[in-house]
């Protein structure tokens, strides 16, 4: 039996705030993710292959790339980064060391900002620690904070926004493809960390986020508590998670991954009906629902709907009514690697619903207790 409390303080995320203090680094959007994963090349492919992405750049050592090989893979306002150990140097050396102490995973959540000496500045005095000084190539300007465990931050200052240009990096020519895979971009990042509520100060403190939504989600089994930290805009949401049970899929991970870090990455969808039925032609494996999740509280719940409960079905995607007129859709992947750790999310929004599927959490828990239960971790 699973029991869900919610409070929904400043539930609304698009209310507007004062711009200054809800937004004091100026923070436009999420302009990439860094994974340091041991072989470049097999995510590169796995992200093309399976994700509907195309290769945007690529680089090494003999492009001015230091200590790694890496590619740029994305689609849409999605870009992720994809480094791996290379060469010999110190930079070569922490990134074997961050894939010695977590395996494959995430190192950075970049922040697009509108003026990174402010954006760096104002978190430095706000408490963050500056791990990376600003460096300037040609229109592309970053330096980065630490947060959670290994993860940072980078701010990146682009004249360009559109030719998502990264030092060292060369451009491929594709500039598209014909895909019906769909993704427009990152919807939310999700933190595991030991502890919900320094973090969640350290967003509130740092990036002037708010949370937005919390919850206490008891499965019977094992327990987890997590708050929505979120920009006044709506643009930028970080659930962040803390386990409250011992055998908590949230313990699971921390001890697996070695510490805090990134849960999962939701990415925006405009049509995931369609996306996720070419990604299961891809051999792209998802959490799997029984089919009593779409038996008669399921049409009692959602009411009218554009998709078809059949489509929905025969795709294993959960649906969730927001409060006001919105819902959404949304699926989840198994974990990507050897170890528990990441996975991702594929989210649809329909008529500005704004929540995370809270309709669903006993059906998502439920699965992922019963991988943990098929690992022997529960
Ligand atoms: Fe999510």
């Amino acid at each position: 039996m699973t029991t869900i409390a919610t409070a929904t303080g400043g539930r609304d995320a698009a209310r507007p705030a004062p711009a200054d203090d809800s937004n004091p680094l100026g923070v436009k959007g999420i302009d990439h993710i860094e994974f340091i994963v041991e072989d470049a090349e097999a995510w590169r492919d796995y992200y093309v292959d399976r994700f509907g992405m195309y290769l945007r750049a690529w680089g090494d050592e003999s492009t001015g790339l230091k200590g790694r090989k890496a590619f740029l893979v994305g689609q849409g306002r999605v870009n992720f980064l994809l480094a791996q150990p290379s060469g010999r140097s110190s930079e070569r050396d922490a990134l074997q060391g961050h894939l010695e102490r977590h395996g494959n995973g995430v190192k950075d959540v970049a922040f697009l900002v509108a003026d990174v000496e402010r954006a760096l500045g104002a978190a430095v005095s706000a408490g963050a620690e500056c791990v990376r000084d600003i460096d300037q190539h040609e229109d592309f300007k970053g330096g980065a904070i630490a947060a959670y465990g290994d993860t940072v931050h980078t701010f990146v200052e682009r004249q360009d926004r559109a030719a998502n240009h990264f030092p060292g990096y060369v451009p491929t020519e594709e500039t598209a493809r014909e895909t019906s895979i769909h993704f427009a971009m990152i919807d939310h990042v999700v933190a595991n960390v030991e502890d919900m509520d320094e973090w969640v100060g350290f967003y509130e403190r740092v990036f002037g986020f708010e949370p937005t939504r919390h919850f206490d989600i008891d499965t019977g089994r094992s327990a987890l508590m997590s708050k929505v930290m979120g920009s006044s805009d709506g643009y930028i949401k970080m659930p962040i998670n803390e386990p409250s049970s011992g055998n908590s899929q949230i313990q699971e991970y921390l001890d697996e991954y070695g510490g805090p870090g990134v849960q999962h990455i939701a990415l925006l969808t405009p049509d995931i009906v369609g996306t996720i039925a070419s990604m299961r032609r891809t051999g792209m494996e998802f959490l799997e629902i029984p089919d009593s999740y779409y038996d008669g509280e399921f049409q009692r719940r959602m009411g009218v709907i554009d998709e078809s409960v059949d489509d929905l079905k025969a795709n294993q995607i959960l649906a969730d009514r927001d409060d006001d007129s919105g819902y959404l859709l949304q699926i989840f992947t198994r974990c990507l690697y050897d170890r528990p750790t990441l996975f991702h999310e594929i989210i649809q929004r329909k008529g500005g619903a704004k929540g995370f599927g809270e309709g669903n959490f006993t059906a998502l828990f439920e699965a992922i207790e019963r991988e943990q239960a098929r690992r022997g971790t529960l």
